[in-house]
């Protein structure tokens, strides 16, 4: 029976072994990133209550659909790390804003804060290259092609925003095209599935 231990022991270790340790900075700016993808979810479940407070349903929709879309960006981290035998550390989430001035001003907020993910994202895959871990390096170039959409959209709205003008209309036939967002579905990174 002892016996028999000790050799499950070795082997768990042998498997473990194969796997590529990560290096610590970049575990641990992983696991920044995975709960900064929690703080992303919780600033837009905030604007999604200044919609719902100012009457735009199709507005808010948008944003809980964007919120959903950071806790799948979340999981991934977290999926990846797992799969990396890495741990998994999560911080505690920053109290998001909730105070904004217009529907403008809630767009300009939300492509502001996905400029500095794609930053964040960007300084991760040096740091990844850095340390030749290409495996997080190809898992971090799906969130790099991935920041391109998340910089347009809010783009898109503030240009579509400027053509309205504050146009009562206007405004309300962009909140029954925004309520249209379906749930999200990601697609799979190398290293983990959706
Ligand atoms: Fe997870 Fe909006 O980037």
């Amino acid at each position: 029976m002892v016996n028999f231990c000790v050799q499950a022991a070795v082997l768990a270790r042998l498997i473990t072994k194969k796997r590529q340790d990560m290096d610590k900075k970049l575990e641990k700016a992983m696991n920044e990133q995975l709960s900064k993808e929690f703080y992303s979810a919780y600033l837009y479940v905030s604007m999604a209550a200044y919609f719902e407070s100012e009457n735009l349903a199709g507005f808010s929709h948008w944003m809980k659909m964007q919120a959903q879309e950071e806790l799948l960006h979340a999981m991934k981290f977290f999926d990846f790390l797992n799969e990396r035998s890495s741990k998994v550390i999560l911080e505690a989430i920053d109290k998001p804003p909730y105070k904004f001035l217009s529907i403008d001003d809630v767009f300009k907020a939300n492509l502001k804060h996905e400029q500095g993910v794609t930053g964040r994202i960007n300084n991760l895959y040096a740091t990844a290259q850095k340390v030749n871990d290409n495996a997080t390096a190809i898992f971090l170039q799906w969130f790099i092609n991935e920041q391109i959409e998340e910089e347009k959209n809010p783009v898109d709205i503030l240009t579509k925003l400027k053509y309205v003008k504050d146009q009562p209309a206007g405004i309300l036939i962009l909140d029954k095209e925004l309520a249209a967002r379906p749930q999200p579905v990601l697609g799979p990174t190398a290293g983990n599935a959706a």
